[in-house]
C-alpha cells in the first residue's frame, strides 16, 4: 500500500510565539480526538523556515510529527554565505527536504537540473526529497502539462527519482485559492505515476488545499495526500486535513 503524507510547508511565516500557540493547539486537538489510530497511519510533516526547525524538532519529541526543510543547499559544505547544508538540517531531526518548489523555480531560477544535484544530496545525507513538480497556467491552457511534468521528473536520474515522494503542486493552483478539481488532480497524477520507476511512489497534490476540499481530494485513487501551504498556518485547519486523509 502507497503510504499517505500531509506535509505544511509554512513558507516565511510564523515566529517563536505564534509557532508556540500552533504546537500547543495540535497537542490538544491530538488528545481530544477518537481517530487518533486512523490518524497515525498517516505521516504528518511540518517545515517550517528553518530557524525554527529546532523549536518544532523539540516540541514534537513525542508526538508522530516529524519535522521537514523547505530548501537546502547542494553542497556538502563551504563558502556558500546564507546557505544551509544537509547535515545541519540532520542536526535538528530532519527527515524531510522539500525540493524544487515553484516559488524556489520562479523566484530563485532553480532549475531542473540544480533540482537533481540537490536531491541527490538530501538522499546522501538519509533524508527524503519531496520533488514538486507543476505546470503554469499558460503551460496546461497550451496543452503542454504532461511535457512539462515529464521533463521536471526525468531532469532526475531514475534510481534517484525513485526514492522521491513527489508533490504535484500546479502554479496556477498555490496560494491562489483556485485548487485544481480532485478528478482533474487524479488524472494528472495518473500521468505521472505513469512516468515514474516505481509504480509505489507517493504521489501528494498541492495548491489551494483546504480543509473544506481535502476529503474530495483525497477520495481520489492516485491522491497519496497533501503539500499544504496557507492552510497549514492554521492548527484547526492543518489538524482537519489530516483527519481527512485518514
Ligand atoms: P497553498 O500552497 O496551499 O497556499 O496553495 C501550497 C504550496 O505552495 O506548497
Amino acid at each position: 500500500m502507497r503510504k499517505r503524507f500531509v506535509i505544511a510547508n509554512w513558507k516565511m511565516n510564523g515566529n517563536l510565539a505564534q509557532n508556540n500557540a500552533f504546537i500547543e493547539e495540535m497537542k490538544q486537538l491530538k488528545l481530544s480526538n477518537s481517530q487518533q489510530n486512523k490518524v497515525s497511519e498517516t505521516e504528518v510533516v511540518i517545515c517550517p523556515p528553518s530557524p525554527y526547525l529546532f523549536q518544532l524538532s523539540q516540541a514534537f519529541v513525542n508526538v508522530p510529527i516529524r519535522v521537514g526543510a523547505q530548501n537546502v543547499n547542494q553542497n556538502a559544505k563551504g563558502a556558500f554565505t546564507g546557505e544551509i547544508s544537509c547535515d545541519m538540517l540532520w542536526d535538528f531531526n530532519c527527515q524531510y527536504v522539500i525540493i524544487g518548489h515553484s516559488e524556489r523555480r520562479a523566484l530563485y531560477h532553480e532549475t531542473n537540473e540544480l533540482t537533481a544535484e540537490k536531491i541527490i544530496q538530501v538522499l546522501t545525507a538519509g533524508m527524503t526529497p519531496i520533488l514538486c513538480i507543476g505546470e503554469s497556467e499558460a503551460e496546461r491552457e497550451h496543452g503542454h502539462t504532461e511535457r512539462v511534468l515529464a521533463m521536471q521528473l526525468h531532469a532526475v536520474p531514475s534510481n534517484v527519482l525513485k526514492q522521491c515522494i513527489i508533490a504535484y503542486e500546479p502554479v496556477w493552483a498555490i496560494g491562489t485559492g483556485k485548487a485544481a478539481t480532485p478528478e482533474m488532480a487524479n488524472a494528472t497524477h495518473a500521468f505521472i505515476r505513469s512516468q515514474l520507476p516505481d509504480a509505489s511512489q507517493s504521489i501528494l497534490y498541492g495548491g489551494s488545499v483546504t480543509a473544506q476540499n481535502a476529503t474530495a481530494l483525497f477520495s481520489m485513487p492516485e491522491i497519496d495526500g497533501a503539500l499544504v501551504g496557507g492552510a497549514s498556518l492554521s492548527a484547526s485547519q492543518f489538524y482537519q486535513i489530516i483527519q481527512a486523509a485518514a
